[in-house]
């Protein structure tokens, strides 16, 4: 069978001028509203179906108006001023979304004279895919946005920092005070004695407690990236920097206060911008060579001797007086056993929900191991252990058989917090595995002690790994692995 050629389809010239008289056509059946403006930006011609979709009432004259007027989001305006058609974009209307088409128009004499915008959206099904994937977009940026938000908010309160010691009032009371005012806090204390928790509850009971909390740990960013996670990074800073700017911690915290945790890990080599910053209140982004002012409260933490650290030379005097202003020393949990048994109740409550599971409570002898105790790890060590016999005990009261983790009581040391003398255990034999696991968890603490908590110098003191050391710490609970690095 002969093909059938169109007769009028024999040149170039032709079909382009088919083309162009189909798409004319085809353009007229797509629209959904149409405008055209003038060359001054003013409406020349509007249909009554955009009218409608806009909701003009027909008593007033529409023609004249510039098109911001009735369309304030209109790029009608741009199209013909630099003549670039725009052929497809997302128009929001209201609540409504529509894909719009825009192109100039040119006159006699080649030169624009105006510019048509067209609605495409209801007719052209094929763009359906296209929009419900724009909202889609939109609804997950404001999911992200709200989540990044609720990041730098506080996640305790003051009331969460549990103790009726007069060592934990005094702390409190302490606190309370430092958020009511505004100079640099130094929280002092051992691992695990709620410092990051106090400064949440600082932050959120001071007058910037709107603004955002933000956290950086020293010890957990390697030292190359630490000042471009600080101070932040203009574009082409370095190699692999990229062509935008990235905000560092200290605008991030603007308007709200940043949370300098193991602030004893901070290099030497940039303590004295860090110092600069807290002085003149103005951050340098890497590869920058402006200022920008920032308002941020820091709150510092360490477990280290930041003190002896500047007598050895390893911290810097000015800045440890800069961030000294409102030193805070929370104690260790052996210098207030008395608030053992309170703390106990509430984290196998807190435990027991988290797990969805009944709660467990505390029999005399329990208990009595636990004060006899020393806690080298705190409350986050005393918390990991009730965690533990809760998952290892049948039953729902613990004993001190619960708890073969901890050194057995020695007779004389047994003592609850009034002083009087707790029966005793008798001595046992272990078995073996647990007497091993004991023994090592001794020698780690020792070596912790030993190295100031320095967990790369503790592994290497026991001759193991320090990938080894970190599982150990995990697997005796000596420190948990998430706050931990
Ligand atoms: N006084 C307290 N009352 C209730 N819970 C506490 C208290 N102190 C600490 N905790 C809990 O113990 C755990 C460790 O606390 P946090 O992380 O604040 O310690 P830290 O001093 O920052 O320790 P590190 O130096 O190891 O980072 C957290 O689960 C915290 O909620
Ligand atoms: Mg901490």
């Amino acid at each position: 069978m002969a093909r059938q050629v169109p007769a009028r389809l024999s040149s170039d010239a032709e079909v382009r001028a088919l083309a162009a008289s189909s798409l004319v056509k085809l353009f007229d059946s797509l629209y959904e509203g149409a405008v055209v403006i003038d060359q001054d930006g003013r409406i020349t011609w509007i249909n009554d179906k955009y009218k409608a979709l806009i909701g003009w009432n027909g008593s007033e004259p529409i023609e004249g108006r510039a098109i911001e007027e009735v369309l304030p989001n209109s790029r009608l305006r741009q199209v013909m001023e630099t003549g670039q058609a725009d052929l497809l974009d997302v128009l929001t209307l209201g609540r409504r979304q529509m894909v719009v088409s825009r192109i100039p128009l040119h006159g006699e004499a080649g030169n624009v004279i105006g510019a048509l915008g067209v609605i495409l959206y209801d007719r052209l099904q094929a763009l359906k895919p296209i929009v419900s994937k724009f909202q889609q977009m939109q609804t997950d940026l404001a999911t992200v946005r709200k989540q990044l938000a609720d990041g730098r908010q506080a996640k305790y309160r003051f009331s969460q920092f549990i103790g009726a010691s007069r060592l934990a009032v005094d702390t409190k009371e302490l606190a309370r005070r430092a958020a009511e005012r505004e100079g640099a806090v130094l929280l002092l204390g051992e691992t695990g004695t709620g410092k990051e928790l106090l400064a949440h509850a600082i932050h959120a009971a001071s007058r910037r407690a709107e603004g955002p909390l933000v956290s950086l740990n020293a010890a957990a960013i390697p030292e190359a990236l630490l000042e471009a996670e600080l101070f932040g990074v203009e574009p082409g800073a370095y190699t692999g920097a990229g062509n935008k700017s990235r905000s560092g911690k200290f605008q991030l915290a603007d308007g709200g206060t940043l949370f300098l945790d193991e602030v004893g890990d901070m290099p030497l080599a940039l303590q004295p911008k860090l110092l600069r910053v807290l002085q003149e209140g103005e951050v340098e982004p890497l590869g920058g060579n402006q200022l920008r002012a920032v308002n941020v409260r820091v709150i510092a933490a360490t477990s280290r001797d930041l003190k002896a650290m500047v007598d050895a030379g390893s911290f810097r005097a000015d800045l440890y007086y800069r961030l000294n202003v409102l030193p805070i020393r929370l104690p260790p949990l052996r210098e207030r056993r008395e608030d053992v048994s309170m703390l106990c109740e509430t984290l196998l409550e807190q435990i027991a929900e988290q797990g969805g599971e009944a709660s467990c409570t505390l029999a005399a002898d329990g208990l009595a191991r636990l004060i006899a105790y020393d806690w080298p790890g705190n409350v986050r060590e005393l918390r990991n252990v009730l965690e533990q016999a809760m998952a290892q005990s049948d039953s729902r009261r613990l004993t001190g058989a619960d708890f073969p983790m901890l050194p057995d009581i020695q007779p004389m040391a047994a003592l609850d917090p009034t002083g009087s003398v707790v029966n005793s255990l008798e001595p046992r034999v272990r078995p073996l595995r647990e007497a091993v696991a004991m023994a090592e968890r001794q020698e780690i603490l020792r070596a912790l002690e030993a190295t100031g908590g320095v967990k790369l110098h503790a592994a290497k003191l026991l001759g193991i790994s320090r990938a080894q050391l970190y599982e150990k710490l995990a697997i005796l609970g000596i420190l948990s692995q998430e706050t931990d690095t």
